[in-house]
């Protein structure tokens, strides 16, 4: 059995903020950003719009391009760094959201690496055969957790969702042609918890705080942790890059992308690249980047696609996708 992704889909918030006018509020231009980041524009969800709200969209439009009934999910797992609120889990309103009181929804905490945790834990509850079909989820709102003068930070992010239907499917058993989830490698060390981690929360502060980030210590260990990863994906399958058809990284900085695809011998051209028109939207970056390279026809069904994202904590991880 393997998990088989039936649609994916997206929402971003309609307001746009391109470095220009960041630079017209903070000490930054268009020049430093880019050349260090590659980001030119994010989008920033308005007042009165949440995680949720843009994580139901996201689903609508995975469903849609699935071609499947909302009532027809049993297991929703999202994974968000900026929930609604402190409890319940922001999956079970987007469960609600979309009509469904049956099965389960929860979320799940990795940060940046959130859409890659929630997609290995959905594979295995669908592989066990406890669920058929699953909406995975990657939906945040950074800009809340932002603190606006500090131009080290608040011009990397931006706030979106993105989401995926898997369904467990009985596949022939051919290496070469099998489609779904081929592979997961999911990893964490906590010694690193304080390059990258929010000052704030219930249990310590009270408070919801903002992101906190020792940038060049992150830069430092993202591209070995990274290529680490995908070395273990490549391992347990026997594929290298050249059997990858396109590379879906999450989107943090193309400096890291670059790098990470450079080492790899992952060719440019195979990669999708968004973090110039989203900035760094954490557990959303992949599912949106995926949709997007979705609907401009360069994923095709039976293309090897390779999912890789690290973050706070910190963590990582990769997925090969037989799409
Ligand atoms: N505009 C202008 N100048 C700035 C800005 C800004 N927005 N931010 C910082 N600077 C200045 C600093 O104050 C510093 O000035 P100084 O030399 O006078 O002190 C100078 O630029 C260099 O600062 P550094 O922080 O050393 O800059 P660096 O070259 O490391 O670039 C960056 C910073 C882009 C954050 C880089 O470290 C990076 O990309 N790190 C990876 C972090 C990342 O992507 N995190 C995402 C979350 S984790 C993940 O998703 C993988």
């Amino acid at each position: 059995i393997r998990s088989v992704v039936l649609g994916c889909g997206s929402y971003l918030p309609e307001q746009v903020v391109t470095n220009a006018q960041l630079a017209a509020r903070i000490d930054t231009s268009d020049e430093w950003i880019v050349q260090r980041t590659g980001i030119r524009e994010r989008h920033i969800a308005t007042e009165g719009e949440f995680t949720s709200h843009l994580a139901i969209k996201a689903a609508q439009a995975a469903l849609s391009d699935a071609g499947v009934d909302a009532q027809s999910i049993e297991l929703i797992v999202l994974a968000t760094s900026t929930p609604d609120n402190t409890f319940p889990a922001t999956a079970v309103s987007v469960q609600h959201g979309l009509g469904i009181n049956h099965g389960v929804a929860f979320d799940l905490q990795a940060v940046c690496s959130g859409f890659v945790f929630a997609l290995a834990t959905a594979d295995n509850f669908l592989r066990t055969g406890a669920y058929k079909r699953a909406l995975v989820i990657g939906a945040e709102t950074f800009s809340r957790i932002l603190d606006w003068n500090d131009r080290g930070t608040c011009v990397l992010f931006g706030d979106g969702a993105g989401a995926v239907v898997l369904e467990a499917q009985e596949q022939p058993g051919n290496p070469a042609t099998d489609r779904g989830i081929v592979t997961t490698h999911l990893r964490s060390d906590g010694r690193h918890k304080a390059k990258l981690f929010v000052d704030g929360g219930p249990s310590s502060t009270q408070t919801v705080g903002h992101l906190r980030m020792e940038g060049r210590e992150v830069f430092k260990h993202a591209v070995g942790m990274i290529t680490d990863v995908i070395v273990d994906a490549f391992q347990a399958t026997g594929l290298n890059a050249d059997g990858i058809d396109w590379f879906v990284p999450h989107q943090a900085n193309k400096r890291i992308i670059d790098a990470s695809a450079h080492k790899l011998h992952i060719a440019p051209e195979k990669v999708v690249l968004t973090v110039d028109r989203h900035g760094n939207t954490s557990a959303a970056s992949i599912p949106l980047a995926l949709s997007v390279a979705r609907k401009d026809g360069r994923i095709k069904r039976g293309d090897m696609v390779l999912l890789e994202a690290m973050g706070g904590g910190f963590t990582w991880g990769s997925a090969l996708v037989r799409w």
